[in-house]
């Protein structure tokens, strides 16, 4: 088990990397925790969460909206929640970002406990405070910094996870070794010369410890950059690279969301270079690797409806965007771009 400490504002989110789950009832007195988590994770996990206060969210994103955090407030009141009690937030990031925004507004604020049960939530949703809910078609437009008290990662928790889902989550750690760590990079990159197909990467992952290596890392880089930045107004944006244009992907198309991010990276590294900071081999680096894990790279969008988004995006300011690049592979960069250029060199690429 490995303990990283994220300092923040008002004290210090502890992640354990490795901690069964089932310890959490060391960490706070299950007379005073709520539990929110999805529909999918109540039944296989009824063996851990029956004797618990559970709170069941329909599972997808879809349902990551006001009126089902309405529905939270009015259980908890059910419930004779006071502010001495903590939430728990049981599932992968819809569900963390759920927990995270009751949690804090919730009688002004409750104690916090995040167990991330996806491989995405692990290794970036669950860790840095930030909890966003979905109004109208936009993303993530309502929402707080909260961070949690504790988050316990424990591995086990994945195997029950569909394929397609680990798979989907490795672009976020991906992500982080583009924008902050080469040496990250590389080593998926290495990890690849593994694999003969993207088919029997899973199992490649859950063998010794190289699921474990995956999340500390990934955290350890989230840490690092939130602790400089808790409230994205400078160099935590980097965290955002290949999101302006994925997550419009996301809204429109209704993809995962690593793989809309997959596809918003493959397009923010072609901007890169066509802004003359990415070189043309590293353009080739990243779609490689993300198509050899199986992600999508080459998915034609529309490109008006995409910019109808961007245009609404809640990282706008006048009709410029701040807009996340590489310099190189491991190295961000966060330049302002008009609205206009951003289109032009859309309609130039695609
Ligand atoms: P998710 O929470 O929708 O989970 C994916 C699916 O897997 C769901 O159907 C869920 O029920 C199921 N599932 C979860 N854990 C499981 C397990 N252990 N076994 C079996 N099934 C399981 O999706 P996600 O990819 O974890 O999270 C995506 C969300 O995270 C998006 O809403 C995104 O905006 C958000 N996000 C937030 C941040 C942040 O900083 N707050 C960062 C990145 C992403
Ligand atoms: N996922 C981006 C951030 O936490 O800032």
């Amino acid at each position: 088990m490995n303990l990283i400490e994220l300092n923040h504002h008002n004290g210090i989110s502890k992640i354990f990397v490795n901690k069964p789950y089932q310890h959490l009832t060391e960490l706070v007195d299950e007379r005073e925790f709520v539990v929110i988590t999805d529909t999918n994770l109540i039944k296989i996990y009824q063996d851990f969460l029956w004797k618990f206060k559970t709170i069941v969210v329909p599972a997808g994103e879809q349902f990551k909206k006001l009126s089902e955090i309405e529905q939270i407030y009015q259980k908890l009141i059910d419930y004779e929640v006071n502010r001495e009690y903590c939430l728990i937030g049981f599932g992968g990031g819809v569900i963390c970002d759920i927990a995270g925004f009751v949690a804090s507004t919730f009688m002004r604020g409750l104690k916090l406990i995040n167990i991330p049960t996806t491989l995405l939530a692990q290794t970036d949703s669950a860790i840095g405070g930030k909890n966003g809910v979905n109004f109208l078609q936009y993303k993530n437009i309502i929402g707080t910094y909260n961070q949690p008290d504790y988050v316990i990662c424990d591995t086990n928790l994945l195997k029950t996870l569909p394929e397609k889902e680990i798979r989907s989550a490795l672009a976020e750690s991906i992500k982080a070794g583009l924008v902050y760590s080469e040496e990250f990079f590389v080593y998926f990159e290495n990890l690849n010369q593994k694999i003969s197909s993207p088919q029997n990467l899973i199992s490649i992952i859950f063998e010794d410890d190289i699921l474990e290596n995956i999340i500390k890392t990934a955290v350890q880089i989230k840490v690092s950059v939130v602790e400089k930045d808790e409230y994205d107004v400078s160099n935590r944006r980097i965290l955002n690279f290949g999101h302006t244009i994925g997550h419009s992907i996301e809204s429109i198309y209704g993809m995962r969301h690593g793989e809309s991010i997959s596809i918003g990276m493959v397009t923010a590294a072609r901007i890169s270079n066509k802004l003359g900071y990415l070189s043309d081999y590293d353009v080739e680096r990243i779609k490689n690797l993300l198509s050899n894990f199986g992600l999508p790279v080459d998915f034609i969008f529309d490109i008006n409806l995409v910019m109808k988004l961007i245009e609404k995006d809640k990282k706008r300011s006048s009709d410029s965007i701040n807009f996340v690049l590489l310099e190189r592979i491991g190295k961000a960069k966060i330049a302002e771009l008009s609205l206009s250029n951003l289109k032009n060199i859309l309609n130039d690429l695609y």
